[in-house]
Formats: C-alpha cells, structure tokens, sequence
C-alpha cells in the first residue's frame, strides 16, 4: 500500500515511520508513507499558505493554490482523495477494513478554521471524521486512520490472529485480557484461562466481549443484534448477565 499524507506539519505524521506497528509497516515494506507539506509549493514570495476569510470572521482558511499544487505532484491517479475533517463521515472499523483493501492513500490534513471550499468541491472525494470533536488539525486523526488501516493488512502484526481478534472486528468489543502473576494486589486470574480448556476459555471470551458491550456499547450489541450477528449461544451466553445491575 502507498499512503500519501499533505500536511503542513509533517512532523506529526513522520513519527509514524519509526514508531510501533507503523514503523513496522514501513520497515517490511508494507507501506509506502510519504508526507508532503504544501508550504514547498506555495507560489507566494513568503510562502503563505492561509488567507483570512472572504466575509470576515475569526481565523485563516488554507489557500486552493498549495494544496492543489501539492496534490498534482502527488499525483493520485485513480485513488481517493480523503480530506480529515471534523464535517466527515465517522472514521469506524468497517471504514478502516474498507481502506486498508485500497492500493492507496491519499490524506490531507486540514488545519486553521478549514480549507477553500473551491479545493474541496474540486479535489476531494471523502471527508472522514474520527469523532465529535474538533482538533488543531487533521494531523492526529490521520495518523488514527494510518494506524487502523495499517494494523490490518497482512502481516503487519506479529500474531496473524491478533487483527482478527480486535474490538470491533465482529461488531463488539473485545474480551479482558490477563497476563503473569495468576495473583496479583489479591485478585486472582479468572481460574477459566488457566483451565487448559480452550472451548470453556473461547466460550468465557465471548460471554466477557458481549457483557463489555452490553455495559458500554449497548449501541453496538444492538446493531450487531439487528444484522443477525448474535448466534443462539451468544444469547445463552448473554442471558444470566442480562439479569445481573449494569456496573463497571
Ligand atoms: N480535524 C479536526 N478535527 C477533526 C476530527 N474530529 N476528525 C478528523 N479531522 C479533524
């Protein structure tokens, strides 16, 4: 996969090459993460990329001319062009799955109160959004969408399963997890895991990913309920939890 990312920080992006999972991704070869910054092709003599707003109002908008320059040498071909915005469609993890089958990436980051509408209406193919919130700038939630696309592509993580096994990759959230001391500050491992028995222990996951979304996301269980994604056990599963108080 290819990603490019336009941002006027790229700073904010470049960590990602060196860094975890991505920095990964990039040292394979699985990813291709180049970042371009539209102050290298401003035409103006002090290479300005804002200008206040045509009708008044707090803020600066970021010029047409930049980012359509930086986006000719870019060069996306056939790809989309995603401007992150906080007016976008919600970033989720079926998006995530929908871009991470895309041969590339094509990012930009908006900054300041936003972006000429012209270079929108021209130029840009989707807006996504990574939640209800304005940030300082597109940077971080590309570097949230580069994070999620790239953790499932092929090979990226080190156990072929753990993608798989994510929050969300089923429509609920995922299990609690427990690792070395059995005892630890008094608690005790939930004695299932260490039972050997690896159809009690997948039924116990199950049961803990459905009770986590019925207490947190109950949104989500009931959307996975409506496309028919809870199975008969699933229910029996569900159903002496449903009788306990909703807690944490
Ligand atoms: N830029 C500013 N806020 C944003 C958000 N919530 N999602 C995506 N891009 C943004």
């Amino acid at each position: 996969m290819r990603i490019d990312v336009i941002t006027l920080f790229p700073e904010w992006v470049t960590g990602l090459r060196e860094l975890g999972v991505t920095g990964r991704a990039v040292r394979d070869e699985r990813v291709d993460l180049r970042v371009w910054n539209p102050r290298d092709f401003s035409t103006d003599a002090h290479q300005r990329v804002d200008d206040r707003p045509y009708g008044g109002g707090p803020g600066m908008v970021m010029q047409a001319q930049p980012l359509a320059d930086t986006l000719a040498a870019v060069a996306p071909g056939a790809a989309a062009v995603t401007l992150l915005s906080p007016q976008g469609q919600r970033f989720d993890q079926q998006l995530a799955t929908e871009m991470a089958a895309r041969d590339r990436l094509v990012l930009i980051c908006g900054r300041y109160e936003g972006i000429d509408q012209r270079f929108v209406d021209k130029h840009v193919d989707e807006s996504v959004s990574i939640g209800d919130f304005v940030l300082s700038g597109g940077e971080l939630a590309a570097a949230v969408v580069i994070d999620a696309v790239l953790r499932q592509l092929p090979g990226v993580l080190g156990h072929a399963d753990s993608a798989a096994q994510d929050s969300f990759s089923d429509g609920v959230l995922d299990c609690p997890h427990y690792t070395r001391p059995e005892q630890w500050q008094g608690q005790p491992v939930p004695p299932v895991l260490l039972s050997g028995d690896h159809a009690a222990v997948a039924r116990w996951r199950r049961q803990q990913a459905l009770l986590a979304s019925w207490r947190h996301r109950p949104d989500l269980l009931s959307c996975v309920q409506q496309q028919g994604g809870l199975s008969q056990q699933d229910y029996t599963l569900l159903q002496p939890l449903l009788q306990q108080p909703k807690q944490n």
